[in-house]
């Protein structure tokens, strides 16, 4: 007897381990373990479950099976992250995104100095130098850690290992963009659909001997780190990265205004496909660096830059049908059900109309003979109807109001414009089935719980089939029934299941992402994280009576305004909701919020601002304090060190509520000097 318990605690032990082990990897990727040393233990576990069978029955090993890491390259984390890009498709997009940049610095002009440059559409890499030395080579990987592809990278005789000039500073990391030739794609016999797939599945390669087999090529487009920071601009940090003999694209420009960016568009557009690489838009970066670092980056994205994609293919089709499609936020899209059609090689049998009022312009009817457009990988659009090929007998398309789920749909008003929305929407949330899928859809995408494997179509196969109505019911799939059907294996089924253990950690602003709250974005996700730090607190909006007095709270925080609230009300007042968000919540472990200090003048400390600022934006005084290492409260609290008030506009109850706590007040004429002492 005593013999089992001794058993039982020694297997508990090492389960212990194996879990601490995961977490460690998979929460933190920061494996304490080598692979070698983890697949033992997990080797030693299930053995000791099979020679003691009454293990078995305890079923305590069960949730930590197929945790396997992937051991095909050391993982190590980015001295910067490597974000992406913003887009804009036409003129318009492309105004707002300078206009974007004017507000923020707080400047009004139209001709800011833009560097363009062809956006490669290969793999990214970066590169680090030591003292001019090669050192490391990673692959992107999820942006904050990468994969040690160093020696493959070593493959591509262009890439120098050491630099031999005087000048190079200490630290130096460079970016760039791996790709294979068109040419020497066309000469490859492989089964990859594009060169793209091709350079990634050769980057990828264990042995760098097979990578040393496929031509690749590459165009080294900025930097990571650099230390100390000698460039100015990115037209010279590219200019000067040449001379130390990095592959640098020819076809870069300075632009300045509208005009002459719309001119560089055109121009590359149309000798895009006599190059020797694919590209898939221009990138346009403020070409000042002290600008770039002024303007920072959003959670995901620089601020400084934006791809300017191609708009790509047109194409003329006939509109067989008109039918709706239902977004997660509810939205009624009318979706043009056309003859199918190759767009820039791509079958095309449906394009978006976006809503009501767009029909209604364009006067868009079944049976007309349109023209549509495909830019990247977003829906194909209609741009226009071609009436002379109209049939007489056509009648004007008459947009349903009710939602395919039944229920009457709404158009609400703006509070900003004050003005009726252009769509429609079903207000019905999970009671809705067609918004249920589009939100559980949500809920496993990247930016969300990240469950690969469990994509659109496997969503919308295992609702057909009543496998998943729920969030909660991804975590209780029933793989035995899957395992029976087609296309899937032991292989997919047991990837499966470790991409859905994997995504039980997680933290609290990717998990209130992934709730999928209409108006909270990743951005507005990470301010309420800030606020809550912990699930604990995030849950008091299941509370009704709790619910009242965290909303009032709220209204104080930077960036969440009335929209967000009302939006974030709605959702919680509804009971189905509050019981889906729930059993979510207790299949998940979800991380507390985790600030992450950076050192600074305001290390430790928490600032607060009101009012409008002289000569910056809010947006960038925030940012400021935030790269200076301060922590931005939205409300006031005993633990503020500053109140920040600008000229414009301050609010008196802060100042006054602030005097009272004593805590100091400093005007903006003030935050200055302390910034530049
Ligand atoms: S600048 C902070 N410039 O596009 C991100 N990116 O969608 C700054 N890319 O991951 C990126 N050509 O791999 C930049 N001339 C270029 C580029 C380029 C290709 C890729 C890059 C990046 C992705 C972003």
């Amino acid at each position: 007897m005593e013999d089992k318990v001794k058993i039982i605690n020694n297997f508990k032990k090492k389960i212990n381990s194996l879990k601490k082990y995961n977490e460690y990897y998979f929460k933190y990727d920061n494996p304490k373990i080598s692979d070698a040393d983890y697949d033992k233990l997990k080797k030693e576990i299930i053995q000791f479950e099979k020679k003691y069978k009454f293990l078995k029955k305890l079923n305590l090993f069960k949730n930590t099976i197929g945790f396997a890491p992937s051991n095909k390259f050391e993982k190590i984390k980015h001295l910067s992250p490597m974000l992406s890009l913003s887009n804009v498709f036409d003129r318009k997009e492309m105004e707002e995104f300078l206009k974007k940049i004017n507000n923020f610095l707080r400047t009004n002009n139209p001709n800011l100095e833009l560097i363009s440059e062809p956006k490669i559409d290969g793999i990214s890499a970066t590169l680090i130098y030591e003292k001019g030395q090669l050192i490391k080579g990673l692959s992107r990987g999820d942006g904050e850690i990468g994969e040690d592809i160093l020696n493959n990278l070593k493959t591509i005789s262009k890439i120098p290992e050491n630099i031999s000039s005087s000048s190079v500073p200490d630290l130096l990391e460079i970016r760039c963009e791996i790709y294979i030739g068109k040419g020497d794609f066309k000469k490859l016999k492989n089964n990859f659909a594009n060169p793209r797939n091709a350079a990634g599945g050769s980057l990828r390669q264990k042995d760098s001997k097979e990578t040393a087999k496929i031509p690749l090529k590459y165009f080294a487009y900025g930097f990571g780190a650099v230390e100390p920071m000698i460039f100015s601009k990115q037209s010279e940090f590219l200019e000067k990265i040449k001379t130390w003999g990095f592959e640098v694209n020819t076809l870069i420009k300075n632009t300045k205004g509208i005009n002459e960016i719309e001119a560089q568009h055109k121009k590359i557009d149309s000798l895009r496909s006599s190059l020797d690489y694919d590209i898939d838009g221009l990138v346009f970066k403020v070409n000042d660096i002290r600008l770039q670092k002024r303007l920072g980056n959003t959670s995901n994205s620089p601020r400084w830059a934006t791809a300017y994609k191609f708009s790509s293919e047109k194409a003329v089709t006939k509109i067989k049908d008109i039918v709706i499609q239902v977004g997660r936020t509810g939205a009624i899209t009318p979706v043009a059900k056309v003859e199918p059609v190759t767009v820039g090689g791509v079958v095309v049998s449906n394009a978006t109309l976006h809503n009501e009022e767009e029909i209604q312009r364009k006067d868009i009817r079944i049976g007309d003979t349109i023209n549509i457009q495909r830019a990247g990988d977003v829906i194909p659009q209609v741009i226009s109807v071609d009436k002379s090929k109209r049939n007489e007998k056509s009648k004007k398309f008459e947009f349903p109001t009710k939602c395919l789920c039944g229920a009457e749909t709404k158009k609400e008003m703006s509070k900003n414009t004050k003005k009726q929305d252009a769509v429609r929407r079903c207000v019905k949330g999970y009671e809705c089935k067609y918004m249920a899928k589009e939100k559980l859809k949500h809920l496993v995408a990247k930016d969300a719980l990240n469950i690969e494997g469990l994509g659109k179509k496997v969503i919308d196969q295992f609702w057909d089939l009543n496998f998943i109505r729920e969030p909660s019911d991804i975590f209780k799939l029933d793989y035995e029934k899957i395992k029976k059907m087609e296309g899937w294996g032991n292989l997919s089924i047991s990837n499966l299941k470790i991409a859905i253990d994997k995504s039980r950690n997680i933290n609290l602003e990717k998990f209130i992402y992934s709730v999928g709250i209409r108006h909270i974005g990743q951005e507005n996700a990470k301010i309420l994280a800030a606020f809550f730090i912990s699930i604990k607190e995030f849950s008091n909006f299941l509370i009704e009576k709790q619910r009242k007095l965290v909303l009032k709270n709220l209204v104080e925080l930077d960036g969440i305004g009335s929209t967000q609230i009302e939006s974030i009300e709605n959702f919680f007042s509804n009971e189905k909701n509050r019981k889906i968000t729930r059993e979510l919540i207790s299949e998940l472990n979800i991380g507390n919020y985790s600030y992450k200090t950076k050192k600074g003048k305001f290390s430790n400390k928490k600032l607060m601002f009101t009012g409008g600022f002289q000569k910056i934006s809010r947006s960038e005084a925030k940012s400021i304090a935030e790269n200076n290492g301060g922590k931005v409260l939205g409300s006031i609290s005993k633990k503020l060190d500053f109140l920040i008030v600008g000229d414009s506009k301050p609010t008196k109850k802060k100042i006054d509520q602030a005097k009272k706590m004593k805590i100091k007040i400093i005007s903006e004429k003030e935050w200055n000097k302390l910034l530049d002492s």
